[in-house]
């Protein structure tokens, strides 16, 4: 068996391992009431993602080499600037060309898009104010998206069923065949204190924790 092979072999087993969930979803517990995923930044810009995550994401647009990449929730900017570097490092290699990242959200503080816009990856950046599920923004984000062939979609923003389930509808047509649309919200049914069971009525709770 090659060493590709022999990894997702493990990977399945890993995932149906019971000692390592409960492990994994014990310390999970505890690192979200001590805030870890705001502790980490990429190329000096804070990112709100655990690193396990990052790197998966890095190994998808490795393997896809989109050439748009959309995001809905940008906080600070961290993971825009991770996807932009990250297309910046595959141009290198000559297998894209003007790949872009362009990024939703309801909220771009001041200080976040001044820091944003200074950065060297912003020449790879485009910034869409406004919820991601309104008409207006996503109208844009089509027209943007029209002269682009590859095309990966991370949904981050709000995380309430409701509007993870408007956001698919809407996002999940942008992704080109055999690209990937991720939905960062993997773990929201798992912390019962932070989301609730029924994520629909825990809003405002959802929004304080991001
Ligand atoms: C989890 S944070 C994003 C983290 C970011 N992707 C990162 O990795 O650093 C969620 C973001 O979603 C934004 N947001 C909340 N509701 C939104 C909506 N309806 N449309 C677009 N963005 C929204 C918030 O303003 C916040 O910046």
């Amino acid at each position: 068996m090659n060493f590709k092979d022999e990894v997702k072999k493990e990977i399945l087993a890993q995932g149906k391992d019971k000692k390592i969930l409960k492990i994994t979803k014990k310390w999970m517990e505890r690192a979200q009431e001590l805030r870890y995923s705001y502790h980490f930044e990429w190329m000096g810009r804070p990112i709100i993602q655990h690193p396990q995550d990052m790197i998966a994401t890095q190994q998808l647009i490795w393997d896809i080499k989109p050439d748009l990449i959309i995001e809905t929730g940008i906080a600070r900017g961290g993971s825009l600037i991770f996807y932009a570097s990250l297309l910046e490092l595959i141009s290198q290699s000559g297998k894209i060309k003007n790949a872009k990242v362009l990024g939703i959200d309801i909220d771009i503080r001041k200080e976040n898009l001044k820091e944003i816009k200074k950065h060297p990856m912003y020449k790879r950046i485009n910034l869409i104010e406004g919820s991601s599920t309104n008409k207006e923004v996503y109208e844009k984000v089509y027209k943007f998206s029209k002269k682009f062939k590859k095309i990966m979609v991370f949904l981050d923003s709000n995380h309430t069923e409701e509007h993870v389930i408007n956001e698919l509808e809407i996002y999940a047509k942008l992704v080109t065949k055999n690209s990937y649309c991720v939905v960062f919200d993997t773990l929201i049914d798992d912390f019962p204190l932070v989301c609730g069971k029924n994520r629909l009525g825990e809003k405002t709770i959802i929004q304080k924790v991001h």
